[in-house]
Protein backbone atom coordinates (compact mmCIF):
# COMPACT_ATOMS: atom_id res chain seq x y z
CA UNK A 1 0.00 0.00 0.00
CA UNK A 2 1.31 3.25 -0.88
CA UNK A 3 1.48 4.37 2.51
CA UNK A 4 3.86 1.69 3.38
CA UNK A 5 5.48 3.02 0.68
CA UNK A 6 6.25 6.49 1.40
CA UNK A 7 7.20 5.93 5.30
CA UNK A 8 10.10 3.49 3.97
CA UNK A 9 11.49 5.31 0.69
CA UNK A 10 14.36 6.48 2.65
CA UNK A 11 15.08 3.50 4.95
CA UNK A 12 18.43 2.72 5.21
CA UNK A 13 19.65 6.13 3.47
CA UNK A 14 21.56 8.65 6.46
CA UNK A 15 20.70 12.07 5.46
CA UNK A 16 22.74 15.17 7.25
CA UNK A 17 20.70 18.44 7.97
CA UNK A 18 22.05 21.41 8.76
CA UNK A 19 19.39 24.28 10.64
CA UNK A 20 19.39 27.12 12.36
CA UNK A 21 21.79 29.72 12.67
CA UNK A 22 25.40 29.81 13.26
CA UNK A 23 26.81 32.74 16.34
CA UNK A 24 30.10 34.38 15.89
CA UNK A 25 31.67 35.35 19.18
CA UNK A 26 32.58 39.28 19.43
CA UNK A 27 33.62 39.26 23.02
CA UNK A 28 32.52 37.65 26.17
CA UNK A 29 28.68 38.76 26.08
CA UNK A 30 28.41 39.64 22.55
CA UNK A 31 27.84 37.68 19.48
CA UNK A 32 27.08 38.04 15.66
CA UNK A 33 23.75 35.88 14.57
CA UNK A 34 21.27 36.19 11.89
CA UNK A 35 17.22 35.74 12.13
CA UNK A 36 16.64 32.30 11.11
CA UNK A 37 14.40 30.32 13.20
CA UNK A 38 15.49 26.61 12.33
CA UNK A 39 11.99 25.83 11.79
CA UNK A 40 12.60 24.95 7.76
CA UNK A 41 15.60 22.87 8.49
CA UNK A 42 13.34 20.59 11.49
CA UNK A 43 10.83 20.29 9.19
CA UNK A 44 12.63 18.51 6.43
CA UNK A 45 14.59 16.63 9.20
CA UNK A 46 11.53 15.20 10.57
CA UNK A 47 9.96 14.84 6.99
CA UNK A 48 12.90 12.67 6.19
CA UNK A 49 12.63 10.91 9.29
CA UNK A 50 8.96 9.94 8.52
CA UNK A 51 10.28 8.45 5.49
CA UNK A 52 12.48 5.88 7.17
CA UNK A 53 15.81 8.15 6.80
CA UNK A 54 18.45 8.26 10.16
CA UNK A 55 18.73 11.90 9.96
CA UNK A 56 21.62 13.74 11.82
CA UNK A 57 20.57 17.16 12.23
CA UNK A 58 23.36 19.56 13.07
CA UNK A 59 21.92 22.74 14.68
CA UNK A 60 22.74 25.95 15.78
CA UNK A 61 21.05 27.00 18.94
CA UNK A 62 17.41 27.34 18.30
CA UNK A 63 14.00 27.22 20.58
CA UNK A 64 13.12 24.31 18.89
CA UNK A 65 12.85 20.65 20.00
CA UNK A 66 13.96 18.59 17.61
CA UNK A 67 11.78 15.94 15.65
CA UNK A 68 11.70 12.53 18.03
CA UNK A 69 13.93 10.06 16.52
CA UNK A 70 16.44 11.96 14.88
CA UNK A 71 20.28 12.63 16.10
CA UNK A 72 20.87 16.09 17.44
CA UNK A 73 24.16 16.89 16.52
CA UNK A 74 24.52 21.35 18.40
CA UNK A 75 26.56 23.56 17.16
CA UNK A 76 27.41 27.22 17.56
CA UNK A 77 29.71 28.73 15.53
CA UNK A 78 30.04 28.29 11.68
CA UNK A 79 33.22 26.30 11.95
CA UNK A 80 31.99 24.03 14.47
CA UNK A 81 28.92 23.49 11.86
CA UNK A 82 31.67 23.31 9.15
CA UNK A 83 33.45 19.96 10.91
CA UNK A 84 30.28 18.36 11.77
CA UNK A 85 28.92 18.78 8.59
CA UNK A 86 32.25 17.15 6.76
CA UNK A 87 32.86 14.84 9.75
CA UNK A 88 28.83 13.35 9.50
CA UNK A 89 28.92 13.75 5.34
CA UNK A 90 31.48 11.23 4.64
CA UNK A 91 29.18 8.11 5.53
CA UNK A 92 26.02 9.86 4.10
CA UNK A 93 23.95 9.73 1.28
CA UNK A 94 23.01 13.27 1.10
CA UNK A 95 23.26 16.53 2.95
CA UNK A 96 19.90 19.30 3.35
CA UNK A 97 22.13 22.93 4.24
CA UNK A 98 19.26 24.62 5.65
CA UNK A 99 21.35 26.14 8.11
CA UNK A 100 21.64 30.12 7.72
CA UNK A 101 25.49 29.82 8.21
CA UNK A 102 27.20 33.48 9.36
CA UNK A 103 29.10 34.67 6.28
CA UNK A 104 31.79 36.70 8.44
CA UNK A 105 33.29 36.66 11.77
CA UNK A 106 35.38 39.04 13.87
CA UNK A 107 38.74 38.64 12.94
CA UNK A 108 39.92 38.82 16.98
CA UNK A 109 37.53 37.84 19.71
CA UNK A 110 38.09 39.80 22.40
CA UNK A 111 38.94 37.91 25.80
CA UNK A 112 37.29 40.79 27.97
CA UNK A 113 33.82 42.74 27.49
CA UNK A 114 34.56 45.99 24.57
CA UNK A 115 33.66 48.93 26.65
CA UNK A 116 32.95 52.20 25.12
CA UNK A 117 35.37 54.99 24.80
CA UNK A 118 34.97 58.60 23.89
CA UNK A 119 34.58 58.25 20.23
CA UNK A 120 31.58 57.98 18.38
CA UNK A 121 32.23 55.61 15.90
CA UNK A 122 33.82 51.97 16.34
CA UNK A 123 34.58 49.22 13.53
CA UNK A 124 34.52 45.72 13.80
CA UNK A 125 37.15 43.77 11.52
CA UNK A 126 35.46 40.70 10.02
CA UNK A 127 36.86 37.98 7.76
CA UNK A 128 34.87 35.45 5.98
CA UNK A 129 34.00 32.07 7.38
CA UNK A 130 34.33 28.89 5.07
CA UNK A 131 31.97 27.88 2.99
CA UNK A 132 30.80 24.56 4.09
CA UNK A 133 28.76 23.56 0.85
CA UNK A 134 31.97 24.25 -0.94
CA UNK A 135 33.95 22.29 1.29
CA UNK A 136 31.48 19.37 0.51
CA UNK A 137 31.43 20.06 -2.83
CA UNK A 138 35.50 19.08 -3.14
CA UNK A 139 34.80 15.67 -1.00
CA UNK A 140 31.17 14.85 -2.90
CA UNK A 141 31.00 11.31 -4.40
CA UNK A 142 29.06 10.92 -7.43
CA UNK A 143 26.09 8.97 -5.63
CA UNK A 144 26.18 11.52 -3.19
CA UNK A 145 23.41 14.27 -3.18
CA UNK A 146 23.55 17.83 -1.97
CA UNK A 147 20.76 20.43 -1.69
CA UNK A 148 21.24 24.26 -0.94
CA UNK A 149 19.17 26.86 -0.15
CA UNK A 150 19.68 30.42 -1.41
CA UNK A 151 17.93 33.25 0.51
CA UNK A 152 17.50 36.69 -1.86
CA UNK A 153 16.61 39.44 -2.15
CA UNK A 154 16.73 40.21 -6.02
CA UNK A 155 17.35 38.24 -8.86
CA UNK A 156 16.39 35.16 -7.00
CA UNK A 157 16.48 32.04 -10.27
CA UNK A 158 19.72 33.90 -11.39
CA UNK A 159 21.50 34.03 -8.12
CA UNK A 160 20.14 30.96 -7.40
CA UNK A 161 21.11 29.17 -10.55
CA UNK A 162 24.82 30.85 -9.69
CA UNK A 163 24.89 29.10 -6.20
CA UNK A 164 23.65 25.79 -7.37
CA UNK A 165 26.60 25.20 -10.26
CA UNK A 166 29.03 26.91 -7.79
CA UNK A 167 28.20 24.56 -4.86
CA UNK A 168 27.89 21.44 -7.64
CA UNK A 169 23.64 21.00 -5.69
CA UNK A 170 22.19 18.65 -7.13
CA UNK A 171 19.12 20.49 -5.88
CA UNK A 172 19.16 24.43 -4.71
CA UNK A 173 15.65 25.62 -2.81
CA UNK A 174 15.61 29.43 -3.24
CA UNK A 175 13.25 32.03 -1.10
CA UNK A 176 12.79 35.98 -1.79
CA UNK A 177 12.94 36.78 1.81
CA UNK A 178 11.70 40.34 0.97
CA UNK A 179 8.63 38.63 0.45
CA UNK A 180 5.97 38.76 3.34
CA UNK A 181 5.63 35.54 5.10
CA UNK A 182 8.53 33.55 2.82
CA UNK A 183 11.69 32.21 4.68
CA UNK A 184 13.39 33.57 7.82
CA UNK A 185 11.44 32.84 11.39
CA UNK A 186 7.86 32.63 10.04
CA UNK A 187 5.78 29.29 9.87
CA UNK A 188 5.23 29.62 6.03
CA UNK A 189 7.44 29.63 3.25
CA UNK A 190 7.29 29.95 -0.95
CA UNK A 191 10.40 28.39 -2.98
CA UNK A 192 11.57 27.48 -6.22
CA UNK A 193 13.14 24.33 -6.74
CA UNK A 194 16.43 24.52 -9.07
CA UNK A 195 17.97 21.69 -9.87
CA UNK A 196 20.33 20.35 -13.07
CA UNK A 197 18.22 18.92 -15.33
CA UNK A 198 14.74 20.33 -14.86
CA UNK A 199 12.66 23.05 -14.87
CA UNK A 200 12.09 25.00 -12.43
CA UNK A 201 9.19 24.06 -9.42
CA UNK A 202 7.73 27.29 -8.14
CA UNK A 203 5.45 26.50 -4.93
CA UNK A 204 2.56 28.48 -3.51
CA UNK A 205 3.01 29.83 -0.31
CA UNK A 206 2.32 27.05 1.68
CA UNK A 207 2.91 25.81 5.65
CA UNK A 208 6.57 25.23 5.92
CA UNK A 209 5.82 21.34 6.78
CA UNK A 210 4.19 21.16 2.75
CA UNK A 211 7.52 22.75 1.98
CA UNK A 212 9.41 20.10 3.16
CA UNK A 213 7.24 17.16 1.70
CA UNK A 214 8.21 18.73 -1.33
CA UNK A 215 11.69 19.06 -1.22
CA UNK A 216 11.70 15.46 0.32
CA UNK A 217 9.95 14.37 -2.68
CA UNK A 218 12.41 15.81 -5.35
CA UNK A 219 15.28 14.15 -3.14
CA UNK A 220 13.28 10.70 -3.44
CA UNK A 221 13.36 11.19 -7.13
CA UNK A 222 17.26 12.48 -7.10
CA UNK A 223 18.27 9.61 -4.98
CA UNK A 224 17.89 6.60 -7.21
CA UNK A 225 19.06 7.99 -10.40
CA UNK A 226 22.44 8.21 -9.13
CA UNK A 227 22.61 5.54 -6.94
CA UNK A 228 21.88 3.05 -10.08
N1 LIG B 1 26.34 28.14 3.09
C1 LIG B 1 27.41 27.37 3.47
N2 LIG B 1 28.50 27.96 4.07
C2 LIG B 1 28.54 29.28 4.27
C3 LIG B 1 27.45 30.10 3.84
C4 LIG B 1 26.35 29.49 3.25
O1 LIG B 1 27.39 26.15 3.29
N3 LIG B 1 29.60 29.82 4.85
C5 LIG B 1 25.17 27.47 2.47
C6 LIG B 1 23.83 27.78 3.10
O2 LIG B 1 23.54 26.87 4.15
C7 LIG B 1 22.86 27.60 1.93
C8 LIG B 1 23.71 28.02 0.73
O3 LIG B 1 25.07 27.94 1.14
O4 LIG B 1 22.46 26.27 1.76
C9 LIG B 1 23.42 29.40 0.24
O5 LIG B 1 23.47 30.32 1.31
P1 LIG B 1 23.22 31.85 1.02
O6 LIG B 1 23.41 32.62 2.29
O7 LIG B 1 21.94 31.99 0.25
O8 LIG B 1 24.38 32.17 -0.03
P2 LIG B 1 25.92 32.51 0.12
O9 LIG B 1 26.68 31.51 -0.68
O10 LIG B 1 26.31 32.65 1.56
O11 LIG B 1 26.01 33.91 -0.62
P3 LIG B 1 25.25 35.29 -0.24
O12 LIG B 1 24.86 35.24 1.23
O13 LIG B 1 26.27 36.34 -0.54
O14 LIG B 1 24.04 35.35 -1.16
CA1 LIG C 1 25.11 33.91 3.08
Amino acid sequence: CSAFQTSTTLAGKKIVVTAGGTRERIDPVRFLANDSSGKMGYTVAQSLQKRGATVILISGPTNLTPPVGVQLVPVKTSAQMHDAVLEQFANSDGLVMAAAVTDFRPVQVAAQKIKKTAAAKWSLELEKTPDILKSVAKIKQSQQITVGFAAETQNLQVNAQHKLVSKQLDLVVANDVSQPGVGFNGDTNQVTMLSQNQPPITTELLPKTAIADLIVEQMVQLLPKISL
